[in-house]
């Protein structure tokens, strides 16, 4: 069988994070890391025995043994990297958002049917096998109609003035930072377990810190050092803290939500309740092997992963028997093996979100960010 050849895109979290999960899947080589800065290409290439370190996307693809390439960058540079991909005719895997604005998600959408590449954006959150479970008992008619989703995502990490990241900056994370950031992926969730469709919504966002101290030299994602008065700068905000979203779920259903990154103590706080007609499930990703599950009239559940007690759709999410956990790591993976086994059968339907799930992604973030500055309800097409 002929080895898949895949390249990485950026050296920050989430290149290693994709590195790692890549070299757990079956059948795939990644044969390049690219950075911007060539030394941490090399570092991170050399320490994985990734024959090849680059500092340039174009060099990366005149590389014709690539088969697919990992966008891991900011969110801006999303955009021309997966448009270059496309007209070179690669597959592209992009982590979330897609693009910083519809119209680029919509054109990215369009080029990568015209040139049919196989085309996966990064809404790993959805393979949870607990969350496969509660997507699955809605299938089988456990949960009833769907009256209510609601829940939170919340995250600590910018909870201070001098926590700093390239999120805050709209150059490189677009106009929004909290809603595209991780608020995408909640909805990205709900729609993926309820099947139905956002149709309006109503969203309040938040900018707690209009200044921000930017370091003078760059930081990564999540190391949460301060740094000292002398190494900052003040920088006006443009991106919000934290948003709140009154929305319509389907023709019935209504729902709930608030994302923020100033919630002291919640370090990656996604949770999802989803109420039906029949039962409830509620699940949290800072426990993702428990799923709770309310019943009127019988006693209610604590459900724990085990891929030979969960409805077989779910179970195939589950690599380890019951009670070995599984966690944010193996959701890459998950997503990776399916990404890859389509591109090595041309025929094979793809299970992972795509351009055009990304695209769904940020038409809601455009009703968010509309509704936010009118005050008042937006209608999503
Ligand atoms: N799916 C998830 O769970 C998840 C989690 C975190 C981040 N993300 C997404 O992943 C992307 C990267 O976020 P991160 O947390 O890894 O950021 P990060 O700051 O840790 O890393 C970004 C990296 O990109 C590099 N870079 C910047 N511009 C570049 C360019 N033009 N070419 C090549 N490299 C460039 C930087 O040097 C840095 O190494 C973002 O779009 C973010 O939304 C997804």
């Amino acid at each position: 069988m002929k080895r898949l050849k895949a390249a990485v895109i950026g050296t920050g979290f989430m290149g290693r994070t994709h590195l790692e999960a890549l070299r757990r899947v079956e059948g795939v080589d990644v044969i390049a890391v690219v950075g911007r800065k060539l030394d941490a290409a090399k570092k991170l290439a050399e320490g994985y025995g990734v024959p090849t370190a680059l500092d340039s996307v174009d060099d990366l693809l005149k590389l014709p043994e690539l088969d697919a390439l990992h966008i891991c960058t900011p969110n801006a540079t999303h955009y021309p990297i997966a448009k270059a991909a496309i007209a070179a005719g690669k597959n592209i895997l992009c982590e979330k958002p897609v693009a910083v604005s519809t119209a680029e998600a919509e054109e990215l959408t369009q080029l990568a049917a015209k040139a049919g590449v196989r085309n996966c954006v990064c809404h790993n959150l959805r393979y949870y096998p607990m969350v496969q479970q509660m997507r699955r008992m809605r299938e089988a008619g456990e949960l009833g109609e769907i009256l209510v989703a609601q829940g939170t995502y919340s995250q600590d990490w910018m909870l201070y003035d001098t926590d700093w990241n390239w999120r805050v900056e709209a150059e490189a994370s677009g106009p929004s930072r909290v809603m595209a950031d991780i608020g995408s992926h909640w909805f990205d969730m709900v729609e993926h377990i309820t099947g139905l469709r956002v149709a309006s919504l109503s969203a309040d966002l938040a900018i707690f810190y209009p200044t921000r101290k930017r370091p003078k030299h760059s930081v990564e994602s999540f190391t949460g050092k301060l740094p000292s008065a002398e190494d900052v700068e003040d920088v006006k905000v443009e991106t919000e803290d934290f948003g709140a979203v009154v929305f319509r779920l389907g023709d019935k259903a209504r729902g709930a939500m608030t994302a923020s990154q100033v919630n002291a103590g919640r370090k990656n706080g996604l949770c999802v309740e989803i109420y039906g007609t029949k039962a409830s499930v509620i699940w949290n990703q800072e426990r993702p092997d428990e799923l709770w599950i309310g019943n009127r009239n019988t006693p209610n559940q604590i459900i724990i992963k085990d891929p030979s007690l969960l409805l077989p759709a779910a179970g195939k999410y589950a690599d380890l028997p019951g009670g070995h956990s599984e966690g944010y790591d193996d959701t890459f993976k998950q997503v990776f093996r399916r990404f890859y086994a389509s591109i090595a059968d041309p025929s094979a339907q793809p299970e992972y979100p795509q351009l055009a799930d990304g695209l769904r992604q940020m038409r809601i973030l455009d009703a968010e960010m509309e509704s936010a500055k009118k005050r008042g309800w937006v209608d999503l097409a």
